[in-house]
């Protein structure tokens, strides 16, 4: 099979497939928490490393206004290609989530997956946030999706998943190659198997991830004053379920609401 050394976000179509064929509970978690903790119209939604605009093109259909920033030109150009393909005037643009500025703000802003882990500096992290603070209103809301790092328990090492859409059939792995508990980066060997009746394809990547424990999140959060936590959730996306996060939880999407003036946390 010929293996490419490529980065997997150089490949949309793949990505897109691996990781938009199934995205209904993300999309429902996202209007419900609009919903129920954005104070005021929920209209303006924004995703920060938007990559092909899975979420976003869904949400532009459904009648919100839609726009979204990422670092690969080619995941903007495929998001920005399916928006005018169905009629749609919102567009996504390059550049970097830690320094970019919008206008005019949105309602609500999302980041799952771990986007927001490929910042890998305190320095890109503290950026991004007051980026955020900046592009979202008072009142608004940003979701905030990441694997932390649990204290008490072992990380989990490997995933895999299957997609499939007509002939293109994709299997995907990733697994850990190196944790430096110092630096606190971490680098996931990730596969994609690509396979159609005519050929077998295997694109290859390594990402390399800022860790996150979950007092290490408060202090960010804390430090940069802009966001209160309203509540949290895991990657099932039920909004019935909120969770507690403890030195034992894997995965959170913090519901982060944005507050007039910053607020001076005690340090955690
Ligand atoms: C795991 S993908 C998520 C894409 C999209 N949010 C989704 O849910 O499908 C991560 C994305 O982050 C983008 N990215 C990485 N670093 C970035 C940065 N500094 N600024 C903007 N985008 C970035 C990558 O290009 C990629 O599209």
């Amino acid at each position: 099979m010929e293996t490419r050394q490529q980065s997997i976000y150089d490949h949309p179509k793949y990505y897109d497939l691996v990781f938009g064929s199934d995205c209904a509970a993300e999309l429902r978690f996202i209007r419900q928490c609009a919903a129920m903790y954005c104070l005021g119209t929920a209209k303006r939604m924004f995703e920060p490393a938007c990559g092909t605009g899975r979420l976003l093109f869904h949400l532009a259909r459904k009648g919100f206004t839609v726009g979204g920033v990422d670092l690969n030109t080619q995941a903007v150009q495929f998001c920005n290609q399916r928006l005018t393909r169905h009629g749609i005037a919102d567009r996504v643009f390059v550049g970097d989530m830690s320094a970019f500025e919008l206008a005019p703000q949105a309602d609500v802003a999302f980041n799952t997956i771990n986007s927001f882990r490929h910042l890998t500096s305190e320095r890109a992290a503290r950026a991004h946030l007051n980026c955020m603070a900046a592009a979202v209103r008072p009142g608004g809301i940003y979701l905030l999706g990441i694997h932390l790092t649990p204290t008490t328990a072992p990380p989990s090492d490997t995933e895999s998943w299957a997609a499939r859409r007509g002939a293109l059939a994709i299997t995907t792995r990733m697994w850990t190659n190196a944790r430096d508990a110092k630096t606190r980066l971490e680098r996931f060997g990730i596969e994609f198997i690509v396979e159609t009746p005519k050929r077998q394809l295997r694109i290859a990547d390594e990402l390399v991830l800022r860790s996150y424990t979950d007092l290490q999140m408060q202090r960010l959060l804390g430090h940069c004053g802009h966001w209160q936590i309203v509540g949290t959730y895991d990657f099932a996306y039920d909004i019935t379920h909120p969770i507690e996060v403890d030195s034992s939880t894997e995965d959170v999407v913090y519901v982060l609401r944005r507050q007039a003036k910053p607020i001076r946390s005690p340090p955690v």
